[in-house]
C-alpha cells in the first residue's frame, strides 16, 4: 500500500507541473501575438514612409526610366585606356567606310615587288613578247576559276602600280579591301563592324584592324585545312 500512495502523490505533482507549463505557454503565446502585431504595424508605417519619400524623389527628378538613363549617362567618361602607345610605331592609314572610321596597316611598304612600274614600264603585251622569261613564276591563281578570274580582274594592266574594280576604277594597293568587297560583301560588312578579321594590338580605342590581305593571300585566299593534333599523332604512329 505504501508504494501506491507515493505513486498517486507523484501523479498529482506531475499534473500540477503540466498545468503550470500550459499556463506559461499561454502567456508566451499572447505575448508573441502582441509583439508580431506591433512589429507589423511599425514596419508597414516605415515602408509607407520610405515608399512615399522615394516616389517623391522619382517623380521630381525623372518621369521615365529613359530620362534617368539619359541623365545618369552624362557622367559616363568612357574608357580611359588607349592603344595609342602600341600603335605609335606602326605605319597605319585611316579609312572611312559608311559609319565606320578606323585604321588599317599600310600595304605598299610590305609588297616585295612594288613599285611594279619599275619593270612594267611598257604595256604587258610588249614585255611579254620581248624576253620569254616568266615574271611571276611564284604566283599561281587559286581563286575562283579561270573563267571568271585572271590577273586583270584585280590588277590595272594599264597602270600596274594600282588595282582596279570590275568597272575599271583605279584602287590604291593600300585599299585593296575595296577590290575584295565587290564579290565578298558579306565578309566586308562583318569586317567593317569588327566581326570578321582581327584588331591590332588591343580593343582599346583608337581602332586599328587588319586588312583582308594581312590574312588572305589574294592569289590563293583559302586556308589549308588543319587536322587536329590527335589525328596527326595517330597517323604518325600508324606509319611507323
Ligand atoms: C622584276 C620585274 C617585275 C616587277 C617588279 C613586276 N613585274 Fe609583273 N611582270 C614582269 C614580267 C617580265 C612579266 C611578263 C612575263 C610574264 O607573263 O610572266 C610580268 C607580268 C605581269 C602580269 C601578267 C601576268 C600574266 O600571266 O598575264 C601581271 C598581272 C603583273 N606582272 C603584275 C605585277 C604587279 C602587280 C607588280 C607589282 C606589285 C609587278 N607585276 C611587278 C616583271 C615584273
Ligand atoms: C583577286 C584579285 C587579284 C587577282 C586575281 C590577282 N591579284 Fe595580284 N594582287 C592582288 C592584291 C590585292 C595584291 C596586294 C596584296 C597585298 O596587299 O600584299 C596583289 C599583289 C600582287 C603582286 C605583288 C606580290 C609581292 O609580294 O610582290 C604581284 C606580282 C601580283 N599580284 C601579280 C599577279 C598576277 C601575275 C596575277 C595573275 C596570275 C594576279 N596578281 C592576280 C590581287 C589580285
Ligand atoms: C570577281 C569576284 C571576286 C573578287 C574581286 C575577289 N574574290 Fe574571293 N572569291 C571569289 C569566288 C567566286 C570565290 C570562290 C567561292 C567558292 O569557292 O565558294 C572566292 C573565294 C575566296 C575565298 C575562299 C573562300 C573559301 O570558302 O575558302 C577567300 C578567303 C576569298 N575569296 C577572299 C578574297 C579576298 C581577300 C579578295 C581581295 C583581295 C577577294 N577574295 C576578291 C570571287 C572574288
Ligand atoms: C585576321 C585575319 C582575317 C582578316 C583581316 C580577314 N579574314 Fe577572311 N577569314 C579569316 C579566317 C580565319 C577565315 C576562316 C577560314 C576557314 O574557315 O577556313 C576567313 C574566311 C573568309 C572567307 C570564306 C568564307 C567564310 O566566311 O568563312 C572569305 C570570303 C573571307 N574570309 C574574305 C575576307 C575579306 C573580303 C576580308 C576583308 C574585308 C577578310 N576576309 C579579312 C581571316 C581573316
Amino acid at each position: 500500500m505504501g508504494i501506491q500512495t507515493t505513486n498517486i502523490s507523484v501523479l498529482f505533482d506531475r499534473i500540477k507541473e503540466l498545468r503550470r507549463r500550459k499556463a506559461i505557454m499561454k502567456t508566451r503565446k499572447t505575448l508573441h501575438k502582441d509583439y508580431v502585431k506591433t512589429m507589423t504595424k511599425s514596419l508597414s508605417i516605415a515602408f509607407a514612409l520610405i515608399s512615399m519619400i522615394s516616389c517623391k524623389h522619382h517623380n521630381e527628378e525623372y518621369h521615365k526610366v529613359t530620362d534617368k538613363i539619359k541623365a545618369e549617362s552624362k557622367h559616363y567618361k568612357g574608357t580611359s585606356i588607349s592603344s595609342d602607345q602600341y600603335l605609335a610605331e606602326m605605319n597605319l592609314i585611316e579609312i572611312t567606310e559608311g559609319t565606320h572610321t578606323f585604321m588599317i596597316p599600310d600595304r605598299k611598304s610590305q609588297i616585295t615587288s612594288y613599285a611594279c612600274t619599275e619593270c612594267h614600264t611598257d604595256e604587258l603585251e610588249k614585255i611579254k613578247g620581248k624576253d620569254a622569261k616568266k615574271g611571276h613564276w611564284n604566283i599561281s591563281l587559286k581563286h575562283a576559276n579561270s573563267d571568271i578570274m585572271n590577273c586583270a580582274t584585280c590588277h590595272d594592266t594599264k597602270n600596274m602600280d594600282a588595282l582596279k574594280t570590275l568597272t575599271g576604277n583605279s584602287v590604291d594597293f593600300n585599299l585593296s579591301y575595296k577590290v575584295c568587297s565587290q564579290c565578298h560583301s558579306k565578309q566586308f560588312e562583318d569586317w567593317k563592324g569588327g566581326a570578321h578579321g582581327k584588331k591590332i594590338e588591343s580593343w582599346a580605342p583608337p581602332r586599328a584592324s587588319m586588312t583582308c590581305t594581312n590574312c588572305h593571300n589574294p592569289h590563293s585566299p583559302s586556308f589549308e585545312p588543319r587536322w587536329p593534333a590527335k589525328y596527326n599523332t595517330q597517323k604518325k604512329q600508324e606509319r611507323k
